[in-house]
């Protein structure tokens, strides 16, 4: 089926991004608002929106003229009786949504598709609302939409074969990925990241480490766009506690409980940048209460680095490079691992002046204090890193340190995902690159880390934690006990 004509419903953040996205193809598009206040907001977006385009030069104004004259605006669901396709973006509300739907299958001929762009509400509930389920679907577009290529397009068990492939078909000539799911919380994208962000804010409330280090560990370490709590902040604390609760809802995973601390903030008004205040802004933020950092120099002395000896040569080549002694009694004996160290630093004549380090990529050292770990140990160990141009991460001596402790549970997820028959990798890989902006997807990271060192970690975390989801899921222990390196590609 070829889309020509195509209704968006709702101009807000979302609607009025897919409008211009249409628009941009070729489309013919008519916008539906509430009312005449809505309307003026919806003009408001659509023409900022292709005039920043104008100014940063990548549209030129007859063309955004010619956009935007594709685009009729209306306060009339009556006008959408021609179209061949709706797409509904006004608020995530069952109800409005079920009545919205109801209201579009009288209006619109029986041929026309209607689909919906909800996050996280059931698309097969708002089929089976209409007369015509099989002519439903969700089509689920990221903000912003004109800039992110991903769009998930979700077929229900009585979605009729062929109107996925059209949809998905559309996708593409508007430029997007499309990546084809069933109607499960969260289709790939949240499903996958929400549950990592929920993590971040557990584990910053067990105290493993704070707001900035956990971020930072996750950008430099990682290399992903933003760290969790930023990533928070932007999606909208209240959004994200939405979105846990409706996968708690379908999964009764504990992990997907939405975190107390998020129902706390959100209570509080914390909304992240939609109110200008969540876990950073300028009207004051929620760091964990991470205790400061002490500002001044530790008197920095001699060091001992022991562990994995090819890293432990390369950061004692380093600090030795700075002018830094080693020496057989140290102040800071540095501990290179990626397990806890307290079982290292026990057999120390001084416990106090070990600290764990494990280095991630290239810039990162997560730095462990163990129960016994002095304060005087630990600010020189993070002293020591920052000299040798690393960005010291602070935090307890746990399975996983930071890194490790929120990453390898989302591949974990993943590698379920995939087994469950959800999605392909492919599709999953793609779906984390383009909706999130990863530098990878979880099966690339998972191969370039090495499956047996996941699947190691893993097991890690699940002694420690005993979190049933921690345990390696049976594929990816499979594949390593088997010596693959790589997952099957289709
Ligand atoms: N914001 C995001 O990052 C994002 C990303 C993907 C999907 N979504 C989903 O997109 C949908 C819309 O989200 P949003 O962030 O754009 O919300 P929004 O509040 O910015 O916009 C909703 C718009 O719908 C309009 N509206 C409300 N009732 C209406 C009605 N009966 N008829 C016509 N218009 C009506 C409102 O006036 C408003 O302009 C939700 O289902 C949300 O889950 C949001």
């Amino acid at each position: 089926m070829a889309f020509e004509r195509v209704g968006v419903v709702g101009l807000g953040t979302m609607g009025a991004g897919i409008a211009e996205v249409f628009a941009r193809a070729g489309l013919r598009v008519i916008g539906v608002e509430a009312d005449a206040e809505a309307l003026a907001r919806g003009r408001g977006h659509l023409e900022r929106s292709t005039g920043k385009a104008v100014d940063k030069g990548r549209l030129a104004p007859e063309q955004r003229d010619e956009i935007l004259g594709r685009i009729t605006l209306t306060t009339s669901r009556e006008d959408l009786r021609d179209v061949d396709l709706v797409v509904e973006a006004i608020p995530e509300i069952l109800d409005y949504k079920i009545s919205l739907f109801k209201d579009l299958d009288r209006i619109c001929e029986p041929g026309t598709v209607l689909a919906t762009n909800t996050s996280s509400l059931s698309v097969t509930a708002i089929a089976a609302a209409t007369g015509r389920p099989g002519r439903v679907v969700g089509m689920h577009f990221f903000n912003p939409a004109p800039v992110m290529k991903l769009v998930e397009v979700v077929g229900t068990v009585v979605t009729e074969p062929g109107v996925v492939a059209d949809v998905t078909a559309l996708a593409g000539r508007l430029g997007k990925t499309a990546v084809a799911v069933g109607d499960r919380a969260g289709f790939v994208v949240n499903r996958l990241l929400l549950p990592y962000l929920n993590h971040a804010a557990a584990l910053m409330e067990l105290g493993v480490a704070g707001r900035d280090d956990i971020d930072a560990a996750m950008r430099l370490g990682v290399g992903l766009p933003m760290g969790p709590f930023g990533l928070l902040d932007l999606i909208g604390l209240d959004t994200a506690y939405e979105v846990m609760g409706v996968l708690f809802d379908e999964t009764r995973d504990r992990r997907h409980a939405p975190s107390p601390l998020l129902r706390e903030l959100v209570t509080a008004g914390l909304l992240g940048r939609k109110s200008g205040r969540g876990f950073y802004g300028e009207s004051g933020a929620y760091d964990g209460g991470a205790p400061h950092r002490e500002q001044a120099r530790s008197r920095l002395g001699t060091f001992k680095v022991v562990g994995y000896e090819d890293e432990g040569d390369g950061l004692a080549e380093r600090l030795r490079a700075a002018g830094f002694k080693p020496s057989e009694d140290p102040d800071v004996v540095l501990c290179l691992a990626d397990r806890p160290v307290i079982e290292h630093a026990v057999r120390l004549p001084d416990p106090a002046r070990m600290v764990g380090v494990h280095l991630v990529g290239e810039q990162v050292a997560e730095l462990a204090s163990t129960a016994l770990t002095s304060e005087r140990a630990a600010t020189a160990a993070r002293d020591l890193m920052k000299i040798v141009g690393l960005t010291p991460v602070p935090c307890k001596d746990r399975a996983g340190f930071v890194v490790d402790a929120l990453l390898f549970p989302f591949l974990n997820d993943a590698v379920r995902m995939y087994d469950a028959g959800y999605a392909s990798i492919e599709d999953i890989d793609a779906a984390m690159r383009l909706g999130c902006g990863y530098p990878a997807g979880p099966f690339e990271m998972l191969e370039s880390f090495g499956l047996a060192r996941v699947r190691d970690g893993l097991r890690a975390l699940y002694t420690e934690y005993r979190e049933p989801a921690f345990a390696p899921a049976s594929l990816l222990d499979q594949l390593v006990t088997a010596d693959v390196s790589e997952f099957p590609r289709r």
